[in-house]
């Protein structure tokens, strides 16, 4: 009897790259020779163990006809076979590197194709089968010959094929395993979703045709001039007919050039030309380096304004096509975001080409997480073992070879969390030998021993302050590199607050130059009863539940107020004043460009109504430079009342990423502020049998509450201080700092009792006395309501009164009450949504006209949203409410209570009430999701406080 029985299987649990396969080098799109996709319909066949199934399908004739299909690219999870599973840091097996489950979903693939007419015949060249990405490892044949096996989920593989092609008939068949080796090196914060998920394409290779080759193109910023040399594995020419360039390969040219660079992607068109192939190259001159502890583009520090993008699409998984990856740079652009971070995964590379063309900076990381050994104390982490630096030096080199031709890629990036070690620093020395003109990134190297760049993840803001005053101490090396936050701003659910405090320390402190938030997108997963899905969704025995949920934009791709919010906070042109002086300041906040791609406008509102717009003359001026720019005289005869100036800046041109006046940028000045309502005390409470009345409110006689606005029926108003709790209210399990969110629910403020103390009919005013306060505790809050009338409207005036030990703040302070109906809400305040204490930038003061449903933010795990601040008047079901001072209006069909219970939005149904809050205030938002909790000013403390509402009845508008 053997022990080691499962010899043909070995590849699975070998800690190499794999064998067979050809050297890593240049990918590219198009070039004269020929190519065949084969990407569509393969049939497929799923075994529960690596080895439930002989590999005689592989063979010519083998019927495969009882087999289901698969698309791919694509992930047999998403297509009905076996289920996704979603883990944050946790390795879903046990962990004994570099051994996986017996249990090891495998994938049996199988593509049966001829060659197209058009194939050179079978003797010109050879011919090359690439694999962009399969997850996790594959072993594969052609024509039942072994070709090899890899690992390296989402980089390219290659091998060469020509001998074994036939024009008709070639089976090619590919075994997928969901487990391996490789497993370990890719536990990134993503769902585990095995498959051949990236395109597959045999590639002609004509004799004398291109291998590997490395556009070096660098711009001098003090001469004006470009410098290329192309090195090629086989010699050529190279020319670009733009610069009249027409040089051997390896021959360097300098020329007089237009930079690249994310704000002026400036590409060349150029060719290689080699005995047996042309490959078109895109151009882009610039240079990265480091100088004076920071980190310049052609000779400028740059801002990064980025985002971490995983690949994702709800129904498509990781298998993203084409019109996903442009539709994911433009909407970056179009919201002033001018760098991505490829976490944690080189992306599938045409998104690389689409940064070129459009213009981002990009940090390109490998395809390295081994973040679950955090659990034993990173005991036999792979990156710290000799037997896994192959696999991490291969890993390397099929990220930089890849995509070292790409101007839009000014750093590497080693991996993501994966501690440290002995492979780490093999990777870091090979990259920059292999490629100086980068800059290298890792975030766990804390110290900066092996990179060019001090990187922290969601360090709080006073951390980073120090950062940037210098005064973080740490190594002699740390000390002159610059800064970036690669992780900051958690996008879970309702958030992330303080963005505009981070921007105002990256803006201040040059050392800083900027971040990364986290991250792009939910991935979500489009679920027919869920609506969208996340972890233990798929019955999953660990999971990390909706912490896969965390972007700026939801899983169908439209943006979050998260993201409209970050497009605000770091727009490239600040438009602010006082609106009384007859001046607005401008500036420029470009790294490259003056301002003369943008067009100004401005248009007088007075409450909320337009009186006057025009256009705005701004002189074209450089990064850095500011202007006071004239505004025009306030337009004659504008009627009283509270008026702004709205100043915008939106592009002068269409551009490859957005149309003509797409705003990029916009500035509200306030020329004269509110009145607050005034309600005459000339009415009295007048009691009846069951009832009191007062103007137009109608109340009950034995606990005061309204019943009654004319004719507008009102239910349960009283005070309310609970809110839905958010993900950055509940925070991480691991956050150390105070979670208000499990202690408001400790404390019971969720479920505070009303105790009526008094109904006070005097001479002009219905006086309500009561105390709220949750069981079990002695903390209370005295709530009084006082309602006075003119005779037309009601004012209410809520004084609140804490009693006890209030040791937290409150989520929340104001009233609510129920409609029997509403659907239009019109309201004049900021909108058009949902802004809350430290989110809310991109509130504009303006009329808005929305519907409750509309007023809704789908995040993925249904928790409070929807509020719109400064709300000085809202119209909703028959019912006008003015605040004194301004509030936050939130109105939804379903309680808070209900919607704090509710996992997914397919549980939120909609009641016979429509539930209106009107907040005096509310407590921050944050990011301790996995950041820090909101910043000290934005805490709601519980304090003594007094505000008013005035009601009164509309014409029922809907
Ligand atoms: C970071 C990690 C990311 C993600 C994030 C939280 O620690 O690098 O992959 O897990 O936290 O969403």
């Amino acid at each position: 009897m053997s022990f080691h029985h499962r010899t043909a299987l070995d590849y699975v649990e070998d800690t190499s790259p794999g064998t067979g396969m050809l050297p890593p080098r240049a990918w590219y799109a198009t070039s004269d020779s020929t190519s065949l996709s084969l990407n569509g319909s393969w049939r497929f066949r799923l075994s529960p163990t690596a080895d439930a199934e002989d590999d005689s399908f592989t063979e010519e004739g083998y019927d495969a006809s009882d087999w289901t299909e698969v698309a791919v690219p694509g992930h047999w999870g998403l297509q009905g076979h076996g289920s996704p599973i979603y883990t944050n840091h946790l390795y879903p097996f046990p962990v004994d590197p570099p051994h996986v489950p017996t249990e090891n979903p495998t994938g049996d693939h199988l593509r049966v194709f001829d060659l197209p007419q058009d194939w050179p015949g079978l003797t010109e060249g050879g011919a090359v089968l690439r694999f962009d990405g399969v997850e996790s490892c594959a072993r594969v044949w052609l024509n039942g010959t072994v070709l090899g096996d890899f690992k390296g989920s989402r980089l390219p593989h290659e091998f060469a094929v020509g001998h074994l092609l036939k024009s008709v008939g070639n089976v090619l068949a590919v075994r997928v395993h969901q487990w391996s080796a490789g497993s370990y090196l890719e536990d990134q914060d993503q769902w585990w979703l095995p498959g051949i998920f990236r395109d597959v394409t045999l590639l002609h290779r004509p004799t004398g045709c291109v291998l590997d080759f490395f556009v070096h193109a660098s711009y001098d910023h003090r001469s004006g001039t470009g410098t290329l040399r192309v090195d090629s594995d086989v010699d050529g020419r190279v020319t670009v007919a733009d610069l009249a360039i027409d040089v051997k390969t390896g021959e360097a040219v300098t020329v007089p050039v237009e930079p690249w660079s994310a704000e002026t992607p400036r590409l060349y068109d150029g060719v290689l030309v080699t005995e047996g192939e042309r490959v078109p190259l895109l151009i882009g001159f610039r240079t990265v380096e480091l100088s004076d502890g920071l980190m310049k583009v052609n000779g400028t520090p740059i801002l990064l304004k980025g985002v971490n993008r995983h690949e994702w699409h709800p129904h498509k998984g990781r298998a993203l096509d084409l019109a996903t990856m442009r539709e994911d740079v433009l909407l970056m652009k179009r919201h002033n975001i001018n760098a991505v971070r490829t976490s944690h995964y080189p992306p599938h590379p045409a998104f690389l080409d689409l940064c070129d063309e459009l213009g981002l900076w990009v940090v390109d990381e490998c395809d390295l997480e081994t973040h679950g050994f955090t659990e034993q104390g990173w005991r036999d982490n792979p990156v710290d073992d000799d037997h896994w630096t192959p696999a991490l030096l291969d890993r390397a080199a099929r990220l930089v070879e890849r995509d070292k031709n790409h101007p839009s890629v000014i750093v590497w990036s080693l991996g993501n969390e994966a501690g440290t070690g002995r492979g780490l620093t093999a990777m870091a020395e090979w990259i920059h030998e292999r490629d100086s003109t980068r800059l290298i990134h890792y975030e766990g190297d804390l110290n900066c021993r092996d990179t060019d760049l001090y990187a922290r993840m969601y360090a709080d803001h006073a951390e980073v302050e120090r950062i940037g005053r210098g005064l973080d101490g740490g190594p002699r090396r740390r000390r002159r590199l610059p800064f970036i936050l690669c992780e900051y701003a958690h996008a879970m659910g309702n958030g992330p607050g303080g963005l505009a405090a981070y921007q105002r320390l990256f803006e201040r402190y040059e050392r800083l130059q900027g971040g990364f938030v986290w991250e792009w997108i939910d991935h979500g997963i489009a679920h027919p009863d869920l609506g969208y899905a996340y972890g233990g969704d798929f019955g999953e025995e660990l999971h990390d539940g909706n912490f896969v949920c965390d972007g700026l934009l939801f899983p169908d791709r439209q943006p979050s107020p998260g993201l409209v919010e970050y497009k605000k906070v770091i727009e490239p042109v600040s438009i602010t004043g006082d609106g009384t002086s007859g001046t607005v300041r401008v500036s420029n906040k470009y790294d490259f460009v003056d301002l003369s791609g943008l067009a100004f406008s401005w248009s007088y509102r007075v409450e909320g109504e337009a009186v006057g717009s025009g256009t705005l003359s701004v002189p074209p001026l450089a990064p850095g430079e500011s202007a006071d720019v004239h505004l025009p005289e306030p337009p004659p005869g504008a009627p009283a009342g509270e008026a702004h100036w709205t100043v915008c800046a939106g592009l002068a041109d269409d551009t490859r990423w957005a149309p003509q006046g797409h705003v990029v940028a916009w500035g509200q000045l306030t020329v004269s502020g509110r009145r607050a309502p005034y309600v005459a005390t000339t009415a009295r409470p007048v009691s009846g049998d069951a009832v009191i009345t007062l103007g137009p409110g109608t109340f009950d006689a034995g606990t005061g509450s309204l019943r009654a606005v004319g004719g507008v029926a009102v239910s349960d108003l009283r005070l309310d201080v609970w809110r839905a709790t958010t993900d950055n209210d509940d925070g991480a399990a691991w956050q150390t700092d105070l979670r208000y969110g499990p202690l408001w629910r400790r404390l019971g403020l969720h479920r505070v009792q009303h105790r009526l103390d008094a109904v006070e009919i005097g001479e002009d005013a219905l006086t309500v006395r009561t105390r709220v306060a949750p069981a079990a505790r002695e903390v209370a809050l005295s709530t009084v309501y006082r309602w006075t009338s003119d005779g037309d409207r009601l004012r209410l005036t809520v004084s609140v009164t804490p009693r006890g030990d209030w040791r937290v703040p409150l989520p929340r302070l104001g009233i609510r009450l129920g409609l029997t109906a509403a659907d239009r809400v019109q309201w004049f305040g900021g909108g058009p949504g949902e802004a809350y204490p430290d989110t809310r930038m991109a509130a504009v003061v303006d009329r808005w006209q929305s519907t409750v449903d509309r007023m809704q933010t789908p995040y993925v795990r249904p928790q409070e949203n929807g509020a719109r601040i400064d709300v000085r008047w809202a119209e909703l079901g028959g019912l006008r409410i003015e605040g004194d001072p301004a509030f936050f209006l939130t109105a939804r069909r379903w309680t808070t209570e209900q919607l704090d219970a509710a996992a997914h939005r397919t549980d939120l149904v909609p009641g016979n009430s429509v539930w209106v809050n009107l907040d005096h205030a509310q407590h921050g938002i944050g990011s301790q999701s996995c950041g820090p909790g909101p910043l000290p000013q934005y805490h709601l403390r519980a304090e003594p406080a007094e505000f008013a509402l005035v009601f009164s009845s509309t014409p029922v508008t809907g």
